[in-house]
C-alpha cells in the first residue's frame, strides 16, 4: 500500500480538501483508495459528500478496543474512508497519552489492514506541529506537504522540513501550493520563490483557488461532477499525474 501523509504548518491551507479530492480522482481511475481521518476535528468524511460528521471511527474503535479500520465505509465515490470519529476532552487526553508512549501506533495499525498492495493510503492529519501530524509522517512512505501562497507558509516552510528529517529522516517531502489566485502578483512573487526554494520538490500543478470546491462540498456532490472543466479540476488531475509518474512511482508499495 503507497501511504502518502497530508501535512501544513499553516492551518486551513487544504490538507483535507486536497486528501479528499485525490482519494476520488483515484477513485474514479479505478485505483484502491482509503482516506484515513486522523485529525480530532473529524471532518474528512463530510468532504466526501455525507452531511454530518461521522460519530464512529478510529478513536471509537481504539476506546472499544476495536480492531482499526474497521469503521472505514465506501462513500459515493468509490473511496474508503475510516473517520477520526466523534471525541470530547477525555477520550482525546487517554487517546494522546497512547500515542506520546507508543510514536509508532498509527504505523502498526495500518500494516495490520489488509489492503491491495497497488492500493493508496491518504492520511490528513492535525496540522504540524501535533501528536497526529508525527504518527502520520512516520507511517507514510512519502510527504505531502501543503503551501498556502502566502507569507506564513513562506515563514514555516523550515519548520516542516525540520519536522520530517527528525521524525521519518529516509521519507521522501514533496510539496503543493493549494488556493492560488494567479490575478495576485504577490501570491505569484510566492509561487515563484516556492519554486525557486524547492526546485523538483515542488508540484508544477498549483491547485487554483475555486468557488467550485466549498460549493462541491455544500451541495453533497463532487468537483469533477459539478466543475468538470474547471482550472480547479484540470490542476487536481495534473497533481495526480505528477505523483503517480514521478513521486509515487517510486514507492516501494510495502504493506
Ligand atoms: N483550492 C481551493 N479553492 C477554494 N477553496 C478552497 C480551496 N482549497 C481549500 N478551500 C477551502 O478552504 C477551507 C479550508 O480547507 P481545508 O479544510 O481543506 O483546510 P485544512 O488545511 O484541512 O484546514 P484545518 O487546518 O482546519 O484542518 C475550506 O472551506 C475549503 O473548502
Ligand atoms: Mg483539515
Amino acid at each position: 500500500m503507497f501511504k502518502i501523509a497530508i501535512v501544513s504548518a499553516a492551518g486551513g491551507v487544504g490538507r483535507s480538501t486536497l486528501t479528499a479530492s485525490l482519494a476520488i480522482l483515484l477513485a474514479q481511475r479505478e485505483i484502491a483508495v482509503l482516506a484515513l481521518d486522523f485529525d480530532p476535528q473529524n471532518l474528512l468524511s463530510t468532504l466526501f459528500g455525507s452531511g454530518e460528521a461521522s460519530l464512529g471511527g478510529l478513536l471509537p474503535d481504539f476506546l472499544t478496543k476495536k480492531e482499526f479500520g474497521k469503521s472505514a465505509l465506501v462513500n459515493s465515490n468509490g473511496v474508503a474512508c475510516l473517520p477520526f470519529g466523534r471525541a470530547n476532552e477525555t477520550s482525546l487526553v487517554t487517546f494522546e497519552q497512547h500515542l506520546r508512549a507508543e510514536p509508532e501506533w498509527l504505523s502498526k495499525c495500518i500494516a495490520q489492514i489488509d489492503y491491495p498492495s497497488e492500493a493508496f493510503l491518504l492520511i490528513d492529519t492535525s496540522r504540524l506541529p501535533s501528536l497526529y501530524a508525527r504518527q502520520a509522517i512516520v507511517a507514510a512512505d512519502l510527504v505531502l506537504a501543503v503551501l498556502a501562497p502566502d507569507a506564513r507558509s513562506l515563514a514555516l516552510l523550515p519548520a516542516v522540513e525540520a519536522t520530517l528529517s527528525r521524525c521519518a529522516p529516509g521519507s521522501q517531502l514533496i510539496y503543493v501550493v493549494n488556493g492560488l489566485d494567479s490575478t495576485r502578483t504577490l501570491q505569484n512573487d510566492l509561487l515563484a520563490r516556492f519554486r525557486s526554494t524547492l526546485q523538483m520538490r515542488l508540484s508544477p500543478y498549483p491547485v487554483h483557488r475555486d468557488e467550485a470546491i466549498p460549493r462541491a462540498v455544500a451541495n453533497r456532490t463532487n468537483l469533477q461532477s459539478l466543475s468538470p472543466d474547471s482550472l480547479v479540476a484540470h490542476d487536481l488531475n495534473g497533481l495526480l499525474n505528477w505523483l503517480l509518474a514521478g513521486p509515487a512511482s517510486s514507492l516501494d508499495g510495502k504493506v
